[in-house]
């Protein structure tokens, strides 16, 4: 289960709450928060070369990182990287292309060897280094979020080559291939793991891992490519940092959402915006910390669509520890406006 509720404040609310001890108010921070929404943050992408140069450009990386704490008042940053880094770290092509996505060379039974797991960690070293330098720059009162995609997520861009609607490329490849399957997705749990460990170690305060396809699954495979590897990642990354404050963000899970929470032992259950608020208030234990859950597109809307939402949304867990956020990534026609708005209401401003 999750770690106790502590009794001592780290200065951080948005760690504290991470931890179990409840705030008057929720602290916040928004999912892809640095990002095209942003000119600065444009600006920065267009100098940078490509999105993967960003990413390894330690002075660049920790500059869009604090973009977003400049304009508004949130609890915490997270580390400007992607989910994709880890693929590119193991040796498989990774390109952004402009207007498309990320587009890999799609590996298989036959291409899984080429991939070098023990080369892994030097590949990232870039990474780490942003980490140490966001955590010099940052304020005491915010709180470091590192992250990575979990095991299933990256491995449906892996085998399919790219994002698709129902990740039909990786599930077939799971049921007819289920040795190299598992062989893929051990080598993404030992690599992510050691990952985690190395950003905890850099400077993280906590960190996430974004299940963003955990969506289109029956029970029986939800339980083998998203509950078993999640809950191996998080006791491998307990055994070096004991009580490790980690969010598990299972986009979809629906009805498998409690036992996700239970059997990974995650210390933050993230909610997407399609969780119903009475479901989870009632189906998650009282004293475990939840993150979530405005749609993305009330923060584009703005207004009353938006605000009626999110006061709902504090109201539904205003009996638990509660991180407020959206329930996916913030898209790039999001009005700024909006955003200073709505962490404005959530401070009770
Ligand atoms: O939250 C943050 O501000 C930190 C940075 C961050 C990025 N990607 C930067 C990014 C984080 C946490 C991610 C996670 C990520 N990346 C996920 C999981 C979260 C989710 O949204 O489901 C996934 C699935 C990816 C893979 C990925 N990277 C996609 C599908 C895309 C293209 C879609 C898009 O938004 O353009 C990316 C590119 C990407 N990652 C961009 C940013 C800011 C845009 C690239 C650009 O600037 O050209």
């Amino acid at each position: 289960m999750h770690s106790p509720s502590p009794t001592i404040s780290t200065g951080k609310p948005l760690l504290d709450t991470a931890l179990g001890l409840k705030q008057n108010r929720p602290p916040v921070w928004i999912m892809r928060q640095a990002g095209r929404y942003l000119p600065e943050y444009r600006a920065v992408r267009e100098k940078a070369g490509s999105f993967l140069d960003l990413c390894y450009t330690p002075a660049l990386a920790t500059e869009v990182t604090l973009q977003p704490l400049r304009r508004f008042d949130l609890d915490a940053a997270i580390l400007f990287s992607d989910i994709l880094v880890i693929p590119h770290a193991l040796g498989q092509p990774v390109r952004f292309a402009q207007g498309e996505g990320p587009v890999l060379d799609p590996i298989d039974e036959t291409t899984l060897s080429t991939l070098k797991p023990e080369k892994a960690l030097d590949n990232l070293d870039m990474v780490l280094e942003a980490i140490e330098r966001i955590k010099l720059a940052l304020s005491e009162n915010k709180t470091l979020i590192g992250f990575c995609g979990a095991p299933w997520t990256v491995a449906t861009y892996m085998i399919g080559g790219r994002g698709s609607p129902d990740q039909a490329a990786a599930r077939l490849f799971a049921l007819n291939h289920p040795k190299a399957f598992a062989a893929l997705i051990d080598i993404l749990v030992e690599v992510s793991a050691r990952y985690l460990i190395a950003q905890f170690r850099a400077g993280a305060d906590m960190v996430q891992l974004f299940e963003s396809w955990a969506l289109n699954l029956d029970e029986e495979a939800f339980r083998s490519h998203v509950i078993e590897p999640n809950r191996r990642i998080i006791e491998k990354v307990r055994s070096f940092i004991p009580d490790a404050p980690i969010t598990g963000f299972p986009r979809g899970a629906a009805g498998m959402l409690a036992e996700y929470a239970e059997k990974t032992g995650v210390s933050v259950l993230g909610l997407d915006f399609a969780t119903p608020l009475d479901f989870a208030s009632s189906n998650l234990p009282k004293t475990l910390p939840v993150q979530g859950n405005l749609d993305p597109l009330r923060l584009v809307a703005g207004g009353a669509q938006m605000e009626k939402r999110a006061n709902a949304i504090i109201e539904a867990f205003a009996d638990r520890p509660h991180i407020f956020n959206l329930g996916h990534g913030i898209v790039p026609q999001t009005p700024i406006a909006h955003v200073s708005r709505l962490v404005d209401l959530v401070h009770g401003r």
